[in-house]
């Protein structure tokens, strides 16, 4: 659009969209506007928006691209740092922020629905249709236990026979090689840790073990030997677990000692379950499978509500939202892309006793969220955090959720049916399947975590159509790391994809 008026140096830019009468009033995506001095003038100011436009927006207002990110104290115009100062009221008001479910534990954006946030933070997820689900309908009305392990056989084939990862877990979900795999490889590598003395809960002596470990060796020299690992589920302890299809299900907070051996595997050796405030100790004679599905059951629990929602959703959420509150647009930090999630899962009381929401308190293992940063470097590594959070991390325990059908309808049951008993003598075929969720539940899990493994259309991969220099050359990086985890996934029976940066969304997105 020609003007006649000479306008100077363009530093600011106002662009409204505007009804017109017999025309829908529709938002339009603006890309960037361009402005020429004269028709032959070459050179070109470019205003980038890159965000959508609404009537109800009123004047939006874009910078030069030669300065579309920078700190205050840069400013160098009144103009500009006015525009900026101008930014945030509006933003405040927008976007609020409630306690996700209790006062004392974290927060998320006050809003009722995805609409709600507007076109440029609304994302509708485009996913492609999901294989091998339709078998599950015909179980999804049965309101009855498996009946064998035949019959879990038979509903495995229809799900595994073209997917080799689950043709492998089917042979192998029994073996305590497998348990301990997934304790790194499955979809929650984030409890597990070493130990070099034995927690004061777990009753456990070295002469009980004995029979695991090496002839020439103890749990002491072991443990000393950096071989032995522990997953802890304590932070389950007493909380309230759900009823499925009306019937109480049962939580339990077991303990599970692990050892690494000198052929590489990595073997639990002792399990402990809680049972009406009295510890039921077993050791590998005594109801072993069962004892691993309750572990595994446990795993299940901590993986949804703390490694998948509360460590990548949430904390991705908080953060955008206090972006968005606090930092103009034009501050480098707005413009680390953190998508919203869905907020309807349930937390609980397990939210309070995370020390990672005590804000301003540094846990004993230092993942107390700071209430402020002293230093560029305190922010940098924050902001890495919640980058790797978002992405990476999001990436593992996510799209890992089905690595096959049977392991989560037996070893890795979401719902006990029965709480933990003591029982003696050998635990049969029938006594495990009245353990497990019944047919129907269990196929409503799969095909919801069916649906949250599956890769989006638009897919954007992390760093990915990055305009700047600097996150052009972490794209470089990813690209090689890709390429060594594809060489190194090619020499493996069971390859891990879900830590490559080619199968890293750029956000939490599902
Ligand atoms: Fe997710």
């Amino acid at each position: 659009m020609p003007s006649n008026k000479e306008v100077g140096i363009v530093v600011l830019l106002k662009l409204r969209l505007e009804a017109q009468p017999g025309f829908p009033d529709l938002d339009w995506h603006c890309g960037d506007v361009q402005v020429r001095r004269s028709s032959e003038d070459p050179e070109v100011e470019v205003f980038p928006c890159h965000k959508w436009i609404r009537t109800a927006d009123g004047n939006v207002e874009l910078r030069n691209a030669k300065k579309v990110m920078c700190l205050k104290k840069k400013e160098t115009l009144a103009i500009l740092t006015n525009h900026r100062e101008r930014d945030l009221p509006t933003k405040t008001t927008v976007y609020q922020v409630k306690p996700f479910l209790l006062i004392n534990g974290p927060h998320c954006v006050d809003m009722s629905s995805v609409t709600a946030l507007g076109p440029n933070f609304s994302y509708i997820r485009q996913r492609y249709p999901v294989n091998n689900v339709h078998y599950i309908k015909s179980f999804i009305e049965r309101r009855t236990s498996w009946s064998s392990l035949q019959e879990l056989e038979t509903f495995f084939l229809f799900n595994g026979r073209e997917n080799t990862i689950a043709k492998y877990v089917q042979a192998h979900w029994q073996e305590d090689a497998f348990f301990g795999y997934q304790c790194l490889n499955g979809c929650n590598p984030l409890c597990i840790r070493q130990i070099h003395n034995l927690p004061p809960n777990l009753s456990v002596t070295s002469e009980m073990v004995r029979p695991f470990l090496p002839e020439d060796s103890s749990l002491e020299q072991e443990m000393e030997g950096r071989h032995v690992y522990l997953l802890d589920y304590e932070v389950l302890d007493q909380l309230p677990a759900n009823t499925v299809n009306d019937k109480q299900t049962y939580l339990a907070a077991p303990l599970c000692l692990l050892h690494y051996s000198r052929q590489g595997e990595l073997k639990p050796i002792a399990i402990q379950v809680k049972i009406l405030n009295r510890f039921l100790l077993i050791l590998f004679w005594l109801h072993w499978l069962l004892a691993k599905m309750w572990v595994r059951n446990s795993d299940f629990q901590v993986h949804q509500l703390l490694s998948h929602f509360l460590r990548t959703h949430l904390i991705g959420e908080v953060c955008c939202t206090a972006a968005l509150r606090q930092l103009p647009e034009i501050h480098p930090l707005h413009q680390v892309e953190t998508k919203f999630s869905s907020k309807n899962h349930a937390v609980l009381t397990l939210t309070t006793r995370l020390l990672l929401f005590s804000c301003g308190e540094s846990s004993p293992e230092g993942q107390g969220v700071p209430q402020s940063f002293q230093t560029a470097a305190e922010m940098c590594k924050f902001v890495t955090m919640v980058i790797f959070s978002c992405s990476a991390l999001h990436a593992a325990v996510n799209f890992s959720q089905v690595c096959s059908v049977i392991n989560k309808l037996t070893e890795v049951p979401a719902a006990m049916s029965r709480p933990p008993s003591q029982t003696k003598g050998s635990v049969s075929e029938e006594d495990i399947f009245s353990f497990l969720p019944e047919v129907n539940s269990s196929c409503h899990v799969l095909s919801v975590l069916s649906l949250l493994s599956q890769p989006a259309i638009d897919f954007v991969p992390l760093c990915s159509g990055a305009t700047v220099k600097l996150v052009e050359e972490v794209w470089r990086e990813l690209k090689m790391i890709a390429k060594d985890i594809a060489d190194r996934n090619s020499q493996l029976e069971l390859p891990y994809t879900y830590l490559s940066p080619d199968h890293i969304e750029n956000s939490v997105t599902i």
